[in-house]
């Protein structure tokens, strides 16, 4: 986010001036295609989609495939709830993402990229379309850059506003125009992917880091963050602290320092419950894990996710079972319905978990909601169904005290679950008390 806050976004000149297009420059005419992936390689990104997959061995694998065509694909679909890191980098900064499509499709070989990007956010799609249009008018996009004989164009496609589209398979049919449904892997994407071409698949802020990695050099971007997860890593914090907002931190800041510093601590002093951590697919991460260091491997250790970086943080005032029937919820809702385990059984879960809040629950449920967990995780056709059941995983680890409050004692501590709860109207001119009413 270097540049955010720092240029005019519509004004392509403002870029240069802090080095843009500098090292597509030094890239399309001093090096070869395989030396940028070594730089790639070297740095040690991995991709801040979700998933950590080395950057520079993604874009090896592409470049040593064969294929008629080849596609860059900027990843900017960002349908976790609570994420917004992407659109921010993109109407802060869209020259950083154009740029290093470029580099990628040259390292790999591509005259052609897309930018898959969700239908809303108009004020990122604006500010791309302006940037396209003014690096095609310098000659920095389009044919023969810096006089190398590399040609390179970027489209852009809007997304309907489905989560799963946001999955790489799923957002290729979607590009070319059919039902956004993931697909059966492999193949990879880097070997078959648009129109059953090898194609590149990275997300907005994985993009984002490469211009000033070529610039800066790959030693650089190792200094920063841990041994294994290199560079920053961009979160979004959101829920019950004082600040809430977009931050970039090294990768590997502790939790406790992203919710007591950057967050300014808890709003109103009330204590801290849960983190959620990676969005909807991720853990929920109780007092105990605050010192957790917040990088892929550390996270990845203790069964949770670093996923595209949001941090959901909620008090005392939250109920564990009502946050977990929230969240299966939503995946009840965006599954897409092509694979039973996870279209059958975000519904069980979901049932199962409004059973428990309604004072219905018995204690086989806590058995069957964990069954059913191991049976999506290891069967799901793709991620939306494999690490749904994440946060019941997490939260019978870290909550199950909570769990069995709601079935044993039919009790809801915090009043969330509205059918444990009991409401009594008193009249209070007469004194008259009107009765139970659950
Ligand atoms: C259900 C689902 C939704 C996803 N949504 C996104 C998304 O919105 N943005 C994103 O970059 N990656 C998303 N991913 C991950 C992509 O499939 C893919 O791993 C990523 O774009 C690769 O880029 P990276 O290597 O730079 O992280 C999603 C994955 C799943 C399973």
């Amino acid at each position: 986010m270097r540049n955010c806050g720092h240029i005019d976004p519509e004004n392509i000149k403002d870029y240069i001036t802090r080095d843009g297009y500098q090292a597509l420059g030094t890239v399309v005419t001093e090096l070869k295609p395989i030396e940028v992936i070594e730089i790639i390689e070297q740095s040690g990104l991995r991709g801040r989609g979700g998933a950590g997959f080395p950057t520079g061995l993604k874009w090896k694998f592409t470049h040593q495939a064969a294929g008629k065509e080849k596609y860059v694909v900027a990843n900017a679909d960002e349908g976790e709830p609570g994420t917004s890191k992407d659109r921010l980098i993109m109407e802060g900064d869209p020259h950083s993402l154009l740029e290093a499509m470029a580099i990628a499709g040259y390292a790999i070989g591509a005259n052609t990229g897309y930018i898959y990007i969700r239908g809303e956010y108009q004020l990122a799609i604006k500010r791309l379309k302006i940037a396209i249009a003014q690096a095609k008018e310098m000659g920095l996009l389009g044919e023969n850059l810096f006089d190398s004989g590399f040609n390179f164009e970027i489209k852009i496609r809007e997304g309907a506003g489905a989560y799963v589209c946001g999955e790489e398979t799923a957002l290729l049919k979607s590009i070319e125009g059919e039902r956004g449904e993931p697909q059966v892997k492999p193949p990879y994407p880097t070997n078959e992917g648009l129109w059953g071409q090898p194609t590149l698949i990275n997300n907005v802020e994985t993009l984002a880091n490469i211009a000033v990695i070529i610039r800066e050099g790959a030693e650089w971007f190792n200094e920063i963050g841990t041994e294994g997860c290199p560079g920053t890593k961009v979160f979004t914090l959101s829920g019950d602290v004082e600040n809430e907002g977009i931050i970039e931190l090294p990768m590997g800041t502790p939790l406790r320092r992203i919710i007591e510093g950057f967050g300014g601590g808890m709003v109103d002093d009330k204590e801290f419950k849960v983190a959620q951590s990676g969005g909807s697919s991720g853990g929920c991460m109780p007092k105990e894990l605050l010192d957790t260091p917040m990088d892929y491997d550390s996270l990845a250790e203790i069964g949770m996710t670093l996923g595209s970086g949001a941090l959901l943080v909620m008090d005392e005032t939250h109920c564990i079972v009502d946050i977990a029937k929230c969240l299966m919820q939503f995946f009840k809702h965006e599954s897409c319905g092509k694979c039973v385990p996870c279209r059958e059984g975000n519904k069980r879960l979901y049932n199962r978990l409004d059973k428990i809040s309604k004072g219905e629950g018995e204690l086989e449920d806590l058995e069957r909601l964990r069954d059913l967990a191991d049976t999506m995780s290891k069967t799901a056709l793709c991620g939306l169904g494999q690490m749904a059941p994440t946060s019941i995983y997490t939260t019978l680890k870290y909550f199950k005290d909570e769990y069995l409050t709601h079935i044993e004692d039919n009790n809801c501590t915090t009043g969330s679950c509205r059918g444990l709860v009991d409401l009594e109207v008193q009249d209070k001119r007469g004194g008259k008390d009107y009765g139970n009413n659950n």
